[in-house]
């Protein structure tokens, strides 16, 4: 296998962990901010294949890195299934919120696909530029972090909206984790169709929900979109990131059959790599924050990581993405440390 990526999420180790950073591509880039002023709006630059696989590929030119993940949002399946979506500078996404069931109704699942098509061209456009040593990772929401936008509307302090209907009515809310559940497999399988080498599932509020809750809402659905990709593309790796999910992470890793999890910056490394099943590999975990402070302490906290690790397969991460503020200098110098580790 030629993608030193790859071949780690296929449980090799090698002298290296390979790298690449969530929200690698995004605002602390004067590149990106460049072409998003080109574009009108965000979802527009997401659906515009040329300037979303410019963006794709930007941080790419700049740290090479072993991957790129495709440029695009978790929202991008609200979108497609009919709902207004509008990123709003200063205040983050606005959805036209879900209030009840009828609601729920007048999605509409058929056209899913063909709404938000021009992902699947942004795909192959960026595997067509790729060399065969970088891997492209497509992604997607999980259902429940998905639907929690879908619900609440926006960012929310206490999930209370999404929750509530979740308990006060099981069976419409199951409603709508089927049809995100079956947008997300649809998804997730053209992304491969097109050109993603890996997939990378982003729960991140899969931690705020009661451990029965989790079982149902976060594990089930995951599980049922692993196993979907798994029968049509048996070989494509599936990344599982079920942020704040603490302790829960054992039970994640058992039960939904991810190959990698990616660990956020709250969990210790060394617990992670102790009790979790040795089948899975690690990616992780550097705090967004360590690398927008940069400096001694930066590389402090990543060779930490990298000595916890040596015992597992490893894909060098941040627990979270790359914040806004963070300069790019940061990111360039620890690039290069990662990069030259095992010799270069
Ligand atoms: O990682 C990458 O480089 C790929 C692109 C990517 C984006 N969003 C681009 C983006 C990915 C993988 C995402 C995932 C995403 N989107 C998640 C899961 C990961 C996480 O951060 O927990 C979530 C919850 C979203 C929803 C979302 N999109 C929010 C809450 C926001 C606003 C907050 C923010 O960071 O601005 C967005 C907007 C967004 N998505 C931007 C980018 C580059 C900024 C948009 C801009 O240019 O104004």
């Amino acid at each position: 296998m030629s993608s030193l990526f790859l071949s780690t999420l296929a449980g090799h180790k090698s002298d290296r962990p390979p790298f690449w950073f969530m929200r690698q591509a995004g605002r602390y880039l004067p590149e990106y901010r460049a072409l998003r002023k080109k574009a009108n709006g965000f979802l527009n630059l997401c659906l515009n294949s040329s300037l979303a696989s410019q963006v794709t590929l930007q941080p790419m030119t700049r740290f090479e890195p072993d991957a790129a993940i495709l440029f695009s949002d978790i929202l991008i399946v609200p979108y497609g299934l009919g709902m207004a979506v509008d990123f709003i500078e200063g205040r983050g996404p606005v959805l036209d919120a879900l209030r009840d069931s009828l609601d729920i109704k007048r999605l509409n699942p058929e056209h899913c696909k063909a709404r938000i098509e021009a992902t699947y061209e942004t795909v192959r456009l960026c595997r067509s530029q790729l060399s065969r040593d970088k891997a492209l990772i497509g992604f997607a929401g999980s259902p429940w972090t998905v639907a929690t936008y879908m619900i609440e509307g926006g960012a929310s302090k206490n999930y209370s909206k999404v929750k509530s209907w979740a308990y006060r009515d099981d069976q419409s809310f199951n409603t709508l984790i089927k049809i995100v559940t079956k947008a997300t497999i649809d998804h997730l399988i053209a992304q491969i169709d097109h050109g993603a080498d890996a997939v990378k599932l982003f729960d991140s509020w899969a931690g705020v929900l009661s451990p029965s809750q989790f079982e149902k809402w976060v594990i089930k659905p995951t599980r049922e979109i692993v196993d979907s990709i798994n029968l049509k593309h048996p070989t494509v790796k599936i990344i599982g990131f079920p942020k704040g999910a603490g302790h829960q992470y054992i039970d994640y890793v058992n039960k939904t059959g991810v190959h990698a999890v990616a660990i956020d910056t709250s969990v210790n490394l060394s617990w992670a790599a102790k009790v979790l099943d040795k089948k899975v590999v690690i990616q992780g975990n550097m705090d967004p924050i360590s690398l927008l402070v940069g400096g001694e302490s930066m590389i402090n906290q990543a060779s930490s990581i990298i000595t916890n690790m040596k015992e597992r397969p490893h894909v060098f991460n941040l627990g979270h993405g790359v914040l806004p503020e963070t300069p790019p200098e940061n990111v360039e110098i620890l690039a290069k440390y990662l990069r030259n580790l095992g010799g270069g």
